[in-house]
């Protein structure tokens, strides 16, 4: 079946913190060195939160500014969408805080959780609800606090991951424009490579999970790695096939922005220039579901998308899960009348 209408990108927003955590910080605080950072990650730095701002802040001001970007106000939405893998709190959801300060009275809200996959599940979800007639106006926000879950005494995790958040406007568009396909994956046996233990029913907070640094992202860095290099070009793969697009057609890809050699990898597997891959991993390390739209972001920013152009966005993280998207850009450049 086609459906009757798809849907499109039409207001962009970004929120990153102004401190900076760089690998010679991280040199000082763990036994590191900068050199075993940027040859392993590709990362140079990554952006930290100030003590007292937490994840539906950083969603706020990028949701400020994509309803800005967008000429839409607040009270025109229908729904709110927060992907994150670091809410305020277990519930209420960052959703519901966001849609409260946001003043979207209208609106209904609801965070995603795929980890950093979860921005991409957001968006085929906001996709879906617009295609099928349930909304107009959706807001889909990535947004993370990774550093308050960070292990800052675990040097194979803490000098991976940063906070920062984006926030897309989706409305309807023609078939064949705006999002032509999703691919979302999920391989649950894969769930302990990458895990948060305590603070759930399974494991609730006590004094034990706490000395026992359960709080804390638990993950085998090497076998994400491989499932990582292994599922990215499948993934890519199956979206353009579903959205009837050869790869020689794409301009853009826009990957999760993890480890600058497993992005080298898929590259490679997949056959396409690396100037086709945007990539931002040195100055933000891994934002998990903020990655993806903040490098979405600054591709727009930068004119490197423009309309007309295919472009494909694709997440991978904790679930283990993973996340494709076939679009056709739609949105002129900001400034252009
Ligand atoms: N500085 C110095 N040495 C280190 C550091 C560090 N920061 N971290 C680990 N090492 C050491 C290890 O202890 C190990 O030493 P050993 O051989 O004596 O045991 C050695 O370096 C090699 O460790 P590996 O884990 O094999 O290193 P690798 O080359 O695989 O790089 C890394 C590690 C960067 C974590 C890599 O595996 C990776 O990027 N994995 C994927 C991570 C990822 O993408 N995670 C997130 C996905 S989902 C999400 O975003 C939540």
């Amino acid at each position: 079946m086609i459906a009757a209408r798809g849907s499109t990108i039409v207001g962009l927003g970004r929120a990153v913190p102004n401190k900076v955590l760089t690998n010679a910080d991280l040199a000082r605080m763990v036994d590191t060195t900068e050199e075993w950072i940027i040859s392993r990650t590709g990362i140079r730095e990554r952006r930290i939160a100030p003590d007292g701002i937490a994840t539906s802040d950083l969603a706020y001001e990028a949701a400020v500014e994509a309803l800005g970007d967008s000429g839409m106000a607040a009270a025109d939405l229908d729904l709110i969408i927060v992907g994150t893998a670091t809410p305020d709190m277990v519930f209420p959801a960052t959703a519901c805080l966001l849609q409260d300060r946001l003043g979207a009275k209208k609106a209904g809200a609801f965070d995603a959780s795929a980890a950093c996959t979860s921005w991409v599940y957001g968006c085929a979800m906001a996709h879906g609800y617009i295609a099928a007639g349930l909304a107009e106006n959706v807001l889909v926000v990535g947004a993370e606090t990774l550093s308050r879950i960070t292990n800052w005494k675990d040097r194979s995790t803490c000098v991976l991951f940063g906070d920062s958040a984006a926030a897309v406007v989706l409305r309807p568009a023609e078939p064949g424009q705006g999002f032509l396909s999703f691919i979302l994956g999920s391989d649950g046996s894969g769930g302990p490579l990458l895990n948060l233990p305590a603070g759930g029913s399974r494991l609730p907070a006590s004094f034990e999970t706490v000395e026992r640094e359960q709080h804390f992202i638990h993950m085998n860095g090497r076998e994400v790695y491989k499932f990582a290099v292994r599922c990215i070009p499948r993934a890519i793969k199956a979206a353009a096939e579903r959205a009837g697009l050869s790869l020689d057609e794409v301009s853009c890809f826009i990957p999760h922005q993890a480890n600058i050699r497993i992005i080298d990898a898929a590259a490679e597997r997949l056959g396409q220039p690396r100037e086709k891959f945007f990539i931002n991993v040195e100055r933000y390390g891994n934002t998990s579901s903020a990655s993806v739209p903040v490098a979405l972001y600054e591709a727009y920013e930068q004119g490197r998308i423009s309309p007309g152009d295919l472009i494909i966005l694709l997440a991978f993280g904790g679930g283990l899960t993973w996340g494709a998207a076939a679009l056709r850009w739609t949105k002129l450049p900001r400034g252009t009348l």
